[in-house]
């Protein structure tokens, strides 16, 4: 049985949320002025066949219109790249963010993974639109991952052998 059958207040909604351990994204993309991000973690992998992954956007967020309408890369975090994570959510002059040299799309130097997206369908998720990308390309690289878990970022330890796949 439920704990209660009142529409739960947006803080215990939260805090009840904040138990369920992320990994943490910047999902970056070519703004009108340059390359820019958001920090994501509402992200997860969606669909082998078509090869698709979903991030969760706020309706209010600058990039909202944009992911509708051009291709973005998810870049997922290592455990180091924490500054970024805070940069991308709007801490200003948390990090000097490197992007990598020769990509089409934007994305970052370094990620642990990323899979770059044109959009494909979006679905209405109340505040926030559900946005599906069909990955095109995508790589990874050894080393731990960057968590988010009780409102606070931490780490998840993982060490395999890094073979970069382009699809
Ligand atoms: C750990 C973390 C995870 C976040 N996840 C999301 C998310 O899944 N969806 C979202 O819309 N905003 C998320 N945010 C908030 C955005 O990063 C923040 O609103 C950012 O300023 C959006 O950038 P923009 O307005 O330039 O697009 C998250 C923030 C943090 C710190």
């Amino acid at each position: 049985m439920p704990e209660t059958l009142a529409p739960p207040d947006p803080g215990a909604l939260r805090a009840c949320m904040s138990r369920f351990v992320t990994g943490v994204t910047v999902v970056t993309y070519e703004g009108d002025d340059g390359p820019r991000g958001a920090t994501i973690n509402s992200f997860t992998s969606v669909s082998a066949e078509p090869p698709l992954v979903l991030v969760s956007v706020a309706r209010w967020a600058r990039c909202h219109d944009q992911l509708l309408d051009r291709p973005f890369c998810v870049n997922v975090l290592g455990r180091e790249q924490e500054p970024l994570a805070r940069q991308f959510a709007g801490t200003p002059d948390a990090a000097a963010p490197r992007w990598a040299p020769g990509s089409g799309v934007p994305r970052l130097d370094n990620p642990l993974a990323w899979a770059e997206c044109v959009p494909w369908r979006s679905y209405d998720g109340g505040d926030h639109t559900l946005v599906l990308g069909q990955v095109i390309a995508l790589g990874h690289r050894d080393g731990d991952a960057l968590t988010y878990a009780w409102s606070r970022f931490g780490s998840a330890v993982e060490s395999a052998d890094g073979v970069e796949h382009l699809i």
